[in-house]
């Protein structure tokens, strides 16, 4: 049932390239210049008139939901707020009815995020489900939504449902924008045609398994990680650490790399590996920079990069490079990556990576 693979890990994570199809599958065309999420179009009065959209969520999810907001506020230009179900809920929030609620769940069973919906319907805001478990609890308790379509999650450490996610969130905010006229004819063609290349980049991604592996090695003395990112690769940065936490028992920091030098700076030296998502996409420059400020203090610096990149390769310790593609897409790439190095770590420590202790795959109490 693992299909060959040592854990349904690394299978799910093998299985991306496919899960992405079938989350696009009637969903953008054959020629690839048209998306259409159904659930969009039929209750677009109520997602074009809202105020505001406040997507909730947990753990990896929530890494997704920060993506969501960075795409519905680009291409929709409607405000997004992305919420911990968890603290959403005990908060007694402001939220009526001219709000729209995104409930991110894998599992549909997640105990905070039911309970956070349940709230924002008790104060008559709109509830879209994006979900991946099909007919579980979430589903059944929003008005609409649409569904990953990744197939069954097995391993606890979510690794496909997360680039499902993002997958349905890219073409969420692509239907809605079209509807509301805030993207430009050539920026929608041009994200729609490379959305549909992303599943062959993967297996381009993919083909680094054995230089993760053996990357992997070298680092499982480390007692602690930094992982950054700015931009759509913040949240990959969060992800990625939550991802080695989880199955390595390693302590790992996502952050946002500017952020280094308000604190966390004083954290690197010579044992500190520091995995940094470097692709080539607006802020570039700031990146390499925030990478030199961490050579400057002698952290070991592992750079995920773009195919060709000679600037950060010369002082980096480590890049890896990965296949280009467009900036809002750039997560899809690079979160695969960060799913295998996790992996193999762990691996390497000789750790259960489908049943990390502690965890389990669906949080039904909170
Ligand atoms: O099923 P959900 O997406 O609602 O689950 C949310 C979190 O419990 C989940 O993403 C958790 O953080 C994973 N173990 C992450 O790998």
């Amino acid at each position: 049932e693992k299909g060959g693979y040592p854990h349904f890990m690394l299978k799910e994570i093998f299985e991306q390239p496919d899960c992405i199809r079938d989350c696009m599958r009637g969903r953008i065309n054959v020629e690839a210049n048209n998306v259409v999420l159904s659930a969009i179009i039929d209750y677009k009065e109520h997602l074009l008139n809202a105020k505001r959209f406040i997507i909730v969520a947990c753990g990896t999810s929530w890494h997704a939901g920060l993506i969501g907001k960075h795409l519905i506020e680009s291409f929709c230009r409607i405000p997004v707020e992305v919420e911990y179900a968890s603290e959403f809920r005990y908060r007694d929030p402001v939220i009526d009815e001219h709000d729209v609620v995104i409930a991110l769940s894998q599992s549909g069973e997640t105990a905070d995020t039911l309970a956070a919906v349940d709230l924002a319907k008790s104060r008559g805001a709109f509830i879209y489900g994006i979900c991946n478990a099909i007919g579980s609890s979430i589903p059944r308790a929003t008005y609409t939504g649409s569904y990953i379509h990744v197939g069954p999650e097995i391993g606890v450490a979510s690794t496909k449902a997360f680039t499902g996610q993002v997958t349905v969130l890219v073409m969420l905010a692509l239907t809605l924008a079209k509807e509301k006229g805030t993207i430009g004819e050539e920026q929608y063609l041009t994200i729609v045609k490379e959305l549909s290349h992303i599943p062959e980049k993967m297996k381009e991604v993919l083909k680094l398994n054995d230089t993760l592996a053996e990357l992997s090695k070298t680092f499982t003395y480390a007692h602690n990680f930094i992982y950054l990112g700015r931009g759509y690769s913040y949240p990959v940065a969060l992800e990625g650490a939550l991802k080695l936490k989880e199955i390595s028992y390693i302590h790992a920091e996502g952050y946002p790399a500017a952020e280094m030098k308000h604190g966390p700076i004083a954290l690197i030296d010579a044992e500190m590996p520091v995995v940094v998502i470097a692709t080539q996409n607006g802020l570039y420059e700031k990146v390499l920079s925030n990478i030199q400020e961490i050579k400057a203090r002698k952290g070991k610096v592992i750079a995920f990069v773009t195919k060709g990149d000679t600037v950060i390769s010369k002082i980096a310790d480590c890049s890896i490079e990965l296949p280009e593609t467009i900036e809002c897409l750039d997560p899809l790439i690079t979160t695969v990556p960060l799913q295998l190095l996790a992996y193999h770590i762990a691996v390497c420590k000789g750790m259960d990576v489908d049943q990390p202790r502690n965890l389990a795959k669906s949080v039904t109490v909170e």
